[in-house]
């Protein structure tokens, strides 16, 4: 009933009542002492471990995995307020950045919010990337971040992201121009190497850290896997231990068991976390639970859940305006609703709505999401 009026409300209510505070009030999940996590003491790694990137200290190792698409402010802003030590924006091609091409510029902004916000750049030519660094940084950016990992031939027939990796001389130079154009710590993304017959990250990671970069994130596959097998953690123990700055490993990790055998396997700093927080955000913060040695955090019921992704979805549409943020959202309401009984009729019905307003009533008819509301649609026993 009380969602019922609240999505009669609609969408402009909403944002014009309370959802400015909801969406700055942090999320409070029900606690749950189920199983503390013993792995640290296990394995030999430093409880509470965190992360100095240069003179940004981030209290937990937990990062949010830069993806084009997903990772806008919306839903970084979302993943922040769950915890995350540090979020990192959707590539951003430096020449366009420059050019103050409007989707760039947004894709960056509202970094201070976000502090420490790292803004990751791709580009090919040292002075323009040098360039965009200054640009974002004075925009609000605490931390640069440079793309060597992107395997998508449009991006690498221009000799940019993980085409980088082929090129350790001009990749070097990139490094080293935007060292020096900015005060604030820059950091590297990239991938094993291009293929199996070039693992050169350990190679690159070492010229990194020489030119003064603060911390390394190495994908486990190569540009050839694109996203395919699996990741190979252990194979990135060979770049921790070839640098003294730190290394995040990053790739397949889904479940707090895949944290505990990542870091087991790679001996890596922290762990940075992408499509494991599609559809589920509150990953990440039981994700920091686990890295502290604390109790993990239940995910939200699905009415905590219904009032979260009503908040992600009205926020999308303030970011974008209503028609781009309501076909943005899509892929997200449709990613929530992942496992859950009607899944699909979900899915048609949210992605041939174009009224922003009707969009609301059919989260709200889903997933609940008024306090006290009970969820209309179970979810469905693992
Ligand atoms: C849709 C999508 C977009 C991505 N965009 C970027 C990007 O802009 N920059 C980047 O460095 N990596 C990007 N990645 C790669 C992720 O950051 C991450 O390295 C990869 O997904 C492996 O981690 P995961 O298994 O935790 O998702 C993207 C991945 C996906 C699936």
């Amino acid at each position: 009933m009380a969602s019922q009026s609240r999505a009669t409300l609609g969408v402009s209510a909403i944002r014009g009542n309370d959802t400015g505070k909801m969406l700055r009030k942090p999320i409070e999940f029900a606690e749950n002492c189920a199983s503390l996590p013993k792995y640290c003491a296990r394995m030999g790694i430093a409880q509470n471990m965190g992360i100095c990137i240069g003179p940004v200290q981030l209290n937990t190792p937990v990062i949010l995995a830069p993806m084009s698409g997903i990772t806008d402010r919306p839903f970084r802003s979302l993943v922040k307020r769950l915890g995350a030590g540090l979020v990192v924006s959707e590539m951003i091609a430096s020449r366009e950045m420059l050019r103050a091409a409007k989707h760039m510029q947004r894709a960056s902004t509202d970094c201070a919010e976000e502090y420490p916000m790292s803004v990751q750049l791709a580009g090919h030519d040292p002075a323009i990337m040098a360039d965009a660094a200054r640009m974002n940084v004075d925009r609000g950016a605490a931390i640069i971040d440079i793309n060597f990992g992107c395997p998508a031939k449009q991006v690498t027939s221009k000799l940019c992201g993980s085409a980088l990796m082929r090129d350790e001389e001009l990749a070097t130079r990139i490094m080293a121009a935007v060292v020096d154009a900015v005060e604030a710590p820059v950091t590297v993304k990239m991938r094993m190497g291009w293929n199996h017959d070039d693992l050169n990250a350990p190679r690159l990671a070492r010229r990194a850290e020489q030119v003064g970069i603060r911390m390394v994130t190495v994908h486990g596959r190569t540009r050839m896997q694109k996203y395919t097998g699996s990741a190979d953690w252990r194979f990135i123990r060979s770049v921790k231990e070839a640098v003294a700055i730190p290394v995040i490993a990053n790739g397949d990790i889904v479940t707090l068991a895949d944290i505990d055998r990542c870091l087991a396997d790679s001996g890596a700093d922290g762990i940075m976390i992408g499509r494991g927080a599609q559809g589920r955000p509150w990953f990440i913060a039981q994700a920091i639970d686990h890295c502290a040695g604390k109790p993990v955090r239940s995910p939200p019921s699905l009415a905590e859940q219904g009032r979260l992704i009503r908040d992600h979805y009205v926020d999308m549409l303030d970011h974008y305006g209503e028609r781009r943020g309501l076909r943005n959202a899509r892929k997200h309401l449709c990613w929530y609703a992942k496992g859950l009984r009607d899944a699909a009729g979900f899915r048609r019905a949210v992605n041939t709505e174009d009224d922003p307003d009707q969009v609301l009533a059919l989260i709200a008819r889903f997933f609940g999401g008024e306090p006290g509301a009970e969820a209309a649609i179970p979810r469905l026993a693992a």
